[in-house]
């Protein structure tokens, strides 16, 4: 009989975080990368540029660390023309106002605002250069746990939003092995905020070509209904006998060809507070992935404009469908739809919101 070999000891170490130059930006300043180990099996590498996750590794069920985040090995890949091109996000912070806003416009106070539009005729993302694009300051923390803790002041009236907003995001890991954000935000005047990440997930850490394999759950019986720009037309139907049923666990492709262009779309999020509100689970690799939020809504988008013309790490040709994102936010269009949970912030309030993603394996 074959001894059971223990899993435990072949990544168990010291948490720890280092740092090293990743590139130089086109106006000539440098970006980093920072590694965060949490001495556990968990690793995950960031860089200031858009304080974006480029590779996060987490161990299968025979204790093998897979990356299974899409992104580049160097700072360059974010800059290729293709890139530019396409827009993907990955792993990036997004704000100010993640998701759309429909004709880049809305009204505040009595007063309309205009923001860049970037996606047909609606703004997206923090439009023309959000937080995505620019450099974060950081500041490394150690303790209770490795952490980055990026700051950006996003000067008022950037990309036509109204006020000066400061912005701080940690990113944490925690001993187990989650990957906890925490955004906090303030204004010096009435503004609108809805911040997240943009991680794509594939779990079979470069195995699968894509997701469709995955197994998702998410605890939500209502979505956005969209219309054909993807901007909520304000119904939330239930998901009960649609193809955006996954209150119980089902696979990303068994009905994706119902839903035209694939799943792009904001779900209501039952319960309060932080709690459970998405798990996935890639079956060949045993990798499984618990989201935890405070946010009232996720857009589940399942990497529909992907089209094999970006090669990431490792080689990786990155087609339909290569990664998943789970982006815990406000519902898209907010500003807009005045029956949706708020995204008004007004000075002297904070902003504040956590995400985790957790990783763990099911044999
Ligand atoms: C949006 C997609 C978009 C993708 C990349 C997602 O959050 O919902 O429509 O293509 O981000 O920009």
């Amino acid at each position: 009989m074959q001894p059971k070999t223990s899993l435990a000891p072949a990544f168990m170490s010291q948490p720890s975080i280092t740092a090293a130059d990743f590139g130089q930006l086109p106006d000539g300043q440098t970006a980093q990368l920072f590694t965060l180990r949490n001495g556990r099996g968990l690793e995950v590498r960031i860089t200031n540029y858009g304080g974006t996750v480029t590779h996060l590794l987490a161990p299968d069920k025979d204790g093998q660390p897979g990356d299974v985040v899409l992104g580049f090995d160097s700072l360059d890949g974010y800059f290729s023309p293709e890139y530019q091109q396409a827009g993907p996000y990955f792993g990036a912070l997004i704000g100010r106002f993640g998701n759309r806003i429909a004709r880049g416009r809305f009204e505040l106070d009595g007063q309309t605002y205009e923001l860049a539009t970037n996606n047909g005729s609606n703004h997206l993302h923090g439009g023309l250069r959000g937080f995505d694009k620019v450099l974060w300051q950081v500041e490394v923390l150690v303790d209770p746990a490795p952490a980055l803790r990026l700051s950006y002041i996003s000067p008022d009236g950037e990309e036509g939003y109204p006020g000066t907003l400061t912005v701080s995001v940690v990113y944490m890991l925690t001993p187990d092995n989650g990957l906890r954000i925490s955004y906090g935000a303030t204004t010096d005047k009435t503004t609108i905020v809805n911040l997240t990440n943009h991680c794509y997930f594939n779990l079979s850490g470069g195995a699968r070509p894509d997701v469709l394999g995955h197994e998702l759950q998410l605890r939500a019986a209502r979505y956005t209904v969209v219309d054909d720009t993807l901007v909520p037309t304000g119904e939330l139907r239930p998901v009960a006998g649609t193809p955006f049923d996954f209150t119980a666990p089902h696979l990303i492709g068994e009905r994706i060809a119902q839903v035209p262009g694939g799943y792009d779309h904001n779900w209501v999020l039952g319960g309060n507070g932080f709690r459970l509100v998405a798990t996935a689970a890639e079956p060949t690799t045993g990798r499984t992935l618990d989201v935890y939020t405070d946010q009232p809504g996720v857009q589940c988008y399942s990497g529909n404009f992907l089209d094999g013309s970006l090669t990431g790490k490792n080689g990786l040709v990155y087609g339909k469908h290569a990664g998943f994102c789970l982006e815990t936010q406000h519902f898209p269009d907010s500003p807009n739809q005045p029956d949706f949970p708020s995204t008004v912030l007004r000075p002297g309030e904070l902003f504040s919101s956590v995400t985790e993603y957790r990783f763990g394996v099911k044999r």
